[in-house]
């Protein structure tokens, strides 16, 4: 293991707050996507093809006649084309690449066309007649519950006896809660181009997330070898997790057709497809019990998820278990149970989206504290604070459902800091009067905690290798096992290496993702990209360091422990060379300029059968305070104003912090607000468009939006630079708006929970707001 800085060693590279490498091109348009790669002469367009009129069926024949005599057409495949095995799960399997003898969702491919444009391809693939033998959906977590349909096995956490503390406590409340799901809307949509090669050999440039696993699954479609297929990615324009696992299928039938023809071939989804085809964040219906005393703090708490998976399994073993991982958010529950059913619904696949699941678990929590709160009198931000884990210089540290000790907790301090910078008190006071001569406008706030815990919980994931090259004039290339999807790991990894050789970043260039280069990866997802690739990079760079240390012993005459590197030069005693001096010097002394880094992290453990370990690394921490007001006439809510304290760690590069800070934040705020996603009782996708599903545009960004780092102490593990993961954890500050749009509705009717779900859209806030200002007789209050 290298030796890791002290916290407090000065850095030059490392902590610099550089833009990202390719803010530049992306602005200029010259940074190439996939679409905007030259097209080989012969190039051929491929088109999914379905079967719009049923959701569930058996599919008894599929008449393709007039799909191959489309003009343009090429050719047409379906599973009897499919070489080796007709699945690209990245898990279990069930998912076909193509739909044999069943339809199990509103958009499942059953064949593609390959032809010689893509408008071609397109006008082909809805020539098709199908024979379907339909049967009734199950589209809702309900439809799956009364068909008994789980796609995994229920799993649960517990601690203690969660029934017995409830039933003793002095307080109890009950409530439950209906949670949306999320479209991922990367504005780069699905796309992958395969070039067949000599032989057997396939390049296929994809936009994904996980390079290796298109690799492994293209290959065991193919029955090929995984060393005969390569995939790379230079860069995708967002993956938010939507090309974790679902960006396979597309790059399996590329290559496919790659295969069968001959030729290049390019499959892009469009946009309407490719929001009909591909998985999306779960939804969950929530139902909760918990047990307090007179002041807000937890006794115990008894909750059930049900998760909405979809027609497979795809990722939802450690999708749900990361809601799990998330339910007790800050908070530290003496006693808990909670339960989980992961229920097949004859829906797409539900998947990986930025959290992975800890949004929703996270979203429970808080909802129950408020609930808790508002039906006590209490602040929500005292009851909050009464049930935090113990902070990291505590006697004794809090113990997680999952027996993780919490031993880093720092939400004490900064919440307590970003409760004196957004002048909480004072304001909720201002608010109190503004709602006391405002009938119809009323505004609301909450100061929200989040704990994110960062490591995979599948723990082999947790490793990454990196390839380093210095070329004999000084410049160096680095190669890793992580993909660029606009979140900035490229430059932190150059940033890591350039601060190993002590060379200008700009000296460090970056190049693309692939597995020729790095093998058997794992995906860049659980917000560990720079914590396993910057630490991978830096072990390799470290390593090239190392040899030079001795060739300029040698040659300027000491120890190699006594070369240091600084700005650009190696110094021993009185003397120095340049970098790229001594890069010539170790070509000459034929010393090899190339080394592979390997990482893995340290100290993590996690049975699951038992239910037991130390499945994170650390835990990144932060908080936000946002207001809002809202219109409970018409049901229309503005964010006022956002103040954001995010722990970084010792940031790698505080610019892209900030950007990952303000963008997940926004995209957070999408999931709870004005992003609905609708599928009709057929079970047909009806926002699947732009025009009919909203994302947050620049107009929704809070214009009063305060965002700050704090970097108090580092982190406390050795982490690369003692950095912390940043990628996910600040969407879920987004709660702080959907709680803050909660009391802006409790204010009409103090000691009642107004029924928001989420997204808290116009209507739903419209709902919940004619619920407690008319409540119905007899209902539960
Ligand atoms: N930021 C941008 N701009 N685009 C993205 O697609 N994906 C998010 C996050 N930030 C994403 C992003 C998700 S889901 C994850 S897991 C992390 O970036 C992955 O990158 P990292 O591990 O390097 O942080
Ligand atoms: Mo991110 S949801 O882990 O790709």
């Amino acid at each position: 293991m290298p030796e890791f800085p002290p916290v407090a060693a000065p850095r030059s590279a490392v902590g610099a707050p550089l833009p990202h490498d390719s803010a530049a091109r992306h602005v200029a348009g010259a940074a190439a996507y996939i679409d905007d790669l030259d097209e080989p002469a012969g190039t051929l367009h491929v088109a999914p093809g379905w079967c719009r009129e049923v959701t569930r069926g058996r599919l008894l024949k599929v008449d393709l006649d007039a799909v191959r005599a489309h003009p343009g057409v090429v050719a047409v495949l379906t599973a009897a084309d499919v070489p080796a095995v007709n699945d690209c799960s990245p898990s279990i399997g069930g998912d076909p690449v193509f739909a044999e003898s069943e339809i199990q969702f509103w958009g499942q491919v059953v064949f593609a066309v390959v032809a010689t444009s893509r408008a071609s391809a397109r006008a082909a693939a809805r020539l098709a007649v199908f024979e379907v033998e339909a049967e009734k959906p199950a589209i809702t977590v309900f439809d799956a519950l009364d068909r008994g349909s789980d796609v995994l096995p229920p799993y649960e956490f517990r601690k203690g006896d969660a029934g017995a503390a409830i039933a003793a406590a002095p307080c109890r409340f009950a409530d439950g809660l209906a949670i949306g799901g999320q479209e991922h809307f990367y504005l780069e949509g699905q796309i992958a181009f395969a070039h067949p090669r000599e032989g057997d050999e396939i390049l296929v440039l994809s936009s994904t997330q996980h390079p290796t696993e298109i690799q492994h699954v293209v290959a065991r479609v193919l029955g090929l070898s995984d060393a005969a297929i390569v995939c790379e990615c230079r860069r995708m324009g967002g993956g938010f997790g939507g090309k974790e696992s679902q960006a396979t299928q597309w790059a399996v039938i590329a290559a496919l057709a790659a295969r069968i023809t001959g030729r290049s071939v390019k499959l892009r989804l469009d946009r309407d497809d490719d929001m009909v085809m591909t998985g999306k964040r779960h939804d969950f219906r929530v139902d909760w019990r918990v047990g307090t005393d007179e002041t807000g703090r937890i006794l115990g708490v008894d909750v059930d998820f049900l998760a909405r998976c979809g027609a497979s399994a795809d990722l939802s073993q450690g999708v749900v278990d990361r809601t799990m991982f998330h339910a007790d958010n800050a908070y530290d529950y003496p006693a808990a149970r909670i339960a989980t059913r992961r229920l097949l619904t004859d829906t797409v696949s539900a998947t990986a989206f930025r959290g992975f699941g800890g949004p929703q678990g996270m979203l429970f929590a808080e909802r129950m504290i408020d609930a808790v709160a508002l039906r006590l009198g209490r602040d929500p931000l005292d009851v909050r604070k009464a049930n935090f884990y113990p902070s990291v210089d505590a006697a004794n540290h809090g113990v997680t459902p999952y027996g993780q000790v919490v031993d880093d907790c720092v939400l004490p301090d900064l919440v307590a800091a970003l409760e004196q910078s957004s002048d909480y008190r004072a304001r909720v006071a201002a608010i109190d009067a503004f709602n006391a001569s405002s009938p119809i406008l009323r505004r609301g706030i909450a100061l929200t905690p989040i704990k994110f815990g960062i490591s995979f919980t599948l723990t082999h994931l947790n490793q990454a290798g990196a390839l380093v090259n210095v070329y004999s004039d000084g410049s160096v290339t680095v190669n890793h096992g992580g993909t660029e999807m606009g979140q900035g790991l490229y430059v932190k990894v150059a940033q890591v290496v350039a601060e190993v050789f002590a060379i200008p970043v700009a000296q460090v260039r970056i190049t693309a993702t692939t597995t020729g280069k790095v093998p058997n990866t794992a995906p860049t997802a659980a917000s560990s990209g720079s914590d396993l690739n910057g630490m991978a990079a830096q072990i390799a760079a470290e390593e090239i360091r190392d040899r030079m240390a001795v060739v300029v012993a040698h040659l300027l005459g000491g120890e190699p422990r006594a070369v240091t590197f600084a700005g650009g030069r190696a110094r021993l005693g009185d003397r120095d060379l340049s970098f790229a001096d001594v890069a010539r010097q170790c070509t000459l002394a034929r010393v090899s300029l190339s080394a592979t880094g390997f990482y893995s992290t340290p100290d993590i453990t996690w049975d699951r059968a038992e239910a037991h370990g130390r499945p994170f690394y650390y835990y990144a921490y932060g908080a936000a305070c946002s207001e809002v007001v809202i219109d409970t006439l018409t049901g229309e809510m503005r964010v006022l104003r956002v103040d954001i304290l995010h722990d970084v760690g010792r940031s790698l590069n505080p610019a892209i912090d900030l950007g990952q800070i303000e963008g997940g934040f926004v995209q957070g705020l999408g999931w709870l607000t004005t992003e609905e996603l609708v599928w009709d009782s057929r079970g047909r996708l009806r926002t699947h468009a732009p025009s009919t599903y909203k994302i947050p545009t620049a107009f929704d960004v809070p214009a009063d939006f305060r965002v700050a780092l704090w970097e108090d102490g580092g982190n406390r593990v050795a982490s690369v630079h003692r950095s912390k993961a940043v990628g996910e954890p600040p969407v879920m500050l987004a709660i702080s708006v959907h709680s803050a749009i909660l009391r802006a509705i409790a204010s009409l009717a103090p000691g009642v929970v107004p029924p928001l779900e989420a997204p808290a859209t116009p209507e739903a806030i419209l709902a919940a707001v004619r619920a407690v200002k008319h409540p119905v007789e007899g209902a539960p209050a």
